[in-house]
């Protein structure tokens, strides 16, 4: 969020930890493949077409990775990642900040711990401006 405000943004999407936050509805498996996974844990696909959408690294997302497209039947099983815990079904989506989630934790605690380091890195940044002189 920092890093975002940083360069002029104003507000943040936040979509995989929420996905793997204790509330969220779908399968343990996929929150755990989310929890398991390294920065590198996941797979840029469709890239010879578009859209392009990152999915979770599994036997799935490796043959479509191969492939560099994908047909209009590769989300049809998608409820079965959600719902069912395959996540060889259909690509399991999720962003490189898999690599960054570690627990799966409440709504309120991943909004109220986001906020604080937030909060300690603008005020560290903003010491830093403080105490600049140029002079
Ligand atoms: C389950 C899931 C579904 C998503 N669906 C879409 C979508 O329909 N369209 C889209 O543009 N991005 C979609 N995304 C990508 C989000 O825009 C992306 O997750 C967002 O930039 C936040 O990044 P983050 O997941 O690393 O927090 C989806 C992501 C996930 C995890």
């Amino acid at each position: 969020m920092a890093a975002a405000v940083a360069l002029g943004a104003e507000a943040i999407q936040i979509g995989t930890r929420f996905v793997a936050c204790a509330e969220s509805p779908v399968h343990t498996h996929y929150k755990q493949a989310i929890v398991d996974a390294q920065a590198t844990g996941t797979l840029m696909l469709n890239t010879k077409s578009t859209p392009c959408i990152r999915a979770l690294k599994t036997d799935f997302s490796r043959a479509l990775h191969e492939a560099g497209v994908m047909g209009p039947e590769t989300f049809q099983d998608i409820q079965d990642v959600y719902f069912g815990g395959n996540i060889n079904a259909a690509p399991a989506l999720a962003g490189q900040s898999a690599g960054l989630i570690h627990e799966v934790h409440s709504a309120s605690q991943i909004v109220q711990v986001t906020v604080a380091h937030f909060h300690a890195i603008t005020v560290r940044l903003g010491a830093m401006a403080a105490g600049a002189n140029f002079s």
